[in-house]
């Protein structure tokens, strides 16, 4: 028999318990607590099949599978007394499995291991997690559709190199993050697809004699499929490493965004107004308004893709099959999950409320030479000027307002005739920013025509 200090539920062969720090950087159950709703489900699925299979008895995976209820609800109900020294959340939940229903919970690890009972139920939950963040992206695309609908032509500068390039409006802005997330969403739905196989029955890593029935676990747990090899499926964590990197893209989109949000609630931008909900004061400057929110969601980047180098690095070297190593994988999505949904819950709230200041927006529109290239389309299709010379002619025309402290309008037709003589009065009709926009009609273009026609589809496409 076991020293009484050895481990009891694997330490048959050691005459003695581990060092207090051995035990320290063994024990996972700190953190893959996270994981007990996942690990009991994965224990009752195994219960019900050996016993529909015949390797135990249908009245022991009854009390198996009802003490593992009463087990979850002393967890849920916090009087769950997690122990340092049963390591992590599967040995914590069979070890008082065991006081609660004796004899018969000894007989719920037959045919599985904890290398496949963790890969099953890390991978349920980090597939609740990829629901998740594809609600949490979905709710900020529907902020961004309101948004985008309600200014399709409002118009304001867009820029290059944070440069004023040419007028955009409101929407079409708005429309560009919703494309961005567009591709997140079908990101996370993909992977949430490719890793919906279930790792269970592939026990410590060559499967097992016992005649399972995988195919019945992987149903009971809303799996597609078992997984086809044994190895790979205690050693896969691509499943993880996916989720973090489509989590990592998606937080860089969130990034950009919340950048343009700090950057346009600026007293020298002023084209957002941030509500007060998600603003915040200084103590010391009573002006300030201070957008800390979007400064967050801005560095959440760092944590989640540092998560994604994290955990691809603990891989990266691994023999088949499982190594310890790898339980350093769930601090690393979990923190990520957490960070990702918040900041997409934080971002909605910010688009949802955030006004976008119209006059000020328009201003900045017809600033900075902004319709100089509808200037030059201008003398192409009225001229017949090729496009390189009604450049040129452009940028002569932009160097003299640029003398004399105006914009382009403000020109007269005398000092354009100046510049080149076959100009019309007809040239300030595309000098304006709303005709302007209004012209961009190709394909994708910014034009408030075509910002509504993205607006519906993306409508129609996410059921709104
Ligand atoms: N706590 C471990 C983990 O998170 C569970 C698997 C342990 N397996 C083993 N063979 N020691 O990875």
């Amino acid at each position: 028999m076991a020293d009484k200090t050895s481990n009891q539920m694997w330490g048959g062969r050691f005459a003695a318990g581990p060092d207090a720090i051995m035990e320290a950087i063994n024990a996972s159950i700190g953190y893959d607590q996270r994981m007990a709703a996942q690990d009991i489900a994965g224990s009752r699925a195994h219960a019900a099949m050996l016993a529909a299979t015949g390797i135990v008895s249908d009245s022991d995976a009854k009390a198996i599978r009802e003490g593992l209820l009463t087990v979850l609800s002393e967890i849920e109900g916090g009087t769950f007394e997690f122990s340092t020294a049963l390591e992590d959340i599967h040995m914590n939940v069979e070890a008082r499995l065991k006081e609660v229903v004796g004899e018969p919970a000894g007989r719920l690890h037959t045919a599985r291991s904890r290398n496949d009972q963790v890969a099953t139920d890390f991978k349920l939950w980090v597939r609740d997690q990829l629901d998740q963040a594809a609600e949490g992206v979905e709710s900020l695309m529907k902020a961004l559709i309101g948004q985008a609908e309600a200014g399709a032509d409002w118009v304001m500068p867009g820029f290059t190199h944070l440069q004023t390039a040419q007028p955009v409006t409101w929407g079409h802005h708005m429309m560009a993050y919703v494309e961005m997330l567009g591709r997140d969403l079908s990101r996370l739905r993909d992977a949430r697809e490719r890793m919906n196989e279930c790792p269970l029955g592939s026990a410590a890593l060559a499967g097992t004699g016992f005649p399972i029935d995988r195919d019945m676990t992987a149903q009971a747990l809303g799996f597609a499929r078992p997984t086809a090899n044994s190895l790979d499926a205690v050693a896969d964590r691509d499943f993880a490493l996916e989720f973090l990197s489509v989590a990592s893209v998606c937080a860089m989109h969130l990034s950009r965004l919340a950048e343009e949000l700090v950057i346009w609630s600026s007293a020298q931008f002023r084209f957002v107004k941030m509500s007060d909900k998600w603003s915040t004061g200084s103590s010391i400057m009573p002006q300030k308004r201070n957008p800390d929110a979007a400064e967050l969601i801005r560095a959440k980047i760092g944590r989640i893709f540092g998560a994604n180098v994290a955990l691809m690095t603990v891989m990266k070297g691994l023999p088949l099959a499982y190594s310890k190593d790898m339980q350093e994988d769930k601090e690393q999505v979990f923190d990520a999950a957490d960070n990702l949904l918040l900041a997409l819950a934080a971002m909605a709230g910010m688009v949802t409320d955030m006004q976008a200041n119209r006059e000020a927006l328009k201003a900045a529109a017809g600033s900075g030479f902004s319709t100089a290239t509808d200037l030059a389309d201008w003398l192409v299709r009225e001229l017949n000027l090729p496009f390189r010379d009604a450049h040129h002619v452009t940028g002569s025309l932009v160097a003299l307002a640029e003398g004399k402290g105006c914009d382009l309008p403000d020109l007269s037709l005398a000092d354009m005739q100046g510049v080149h003589a076959g100009i019309t009065d007809a040239v300030f009709g595309v000098l304006g920013v709303d005709n302007s926009v209004n012209s961009r009609i190709s394909y994708g273009g910014t034009s408030p025509m075509c910002v509504r026609e993205q607006v519906a589809a993306w409508k129609t496409r996410l059921g709104l």
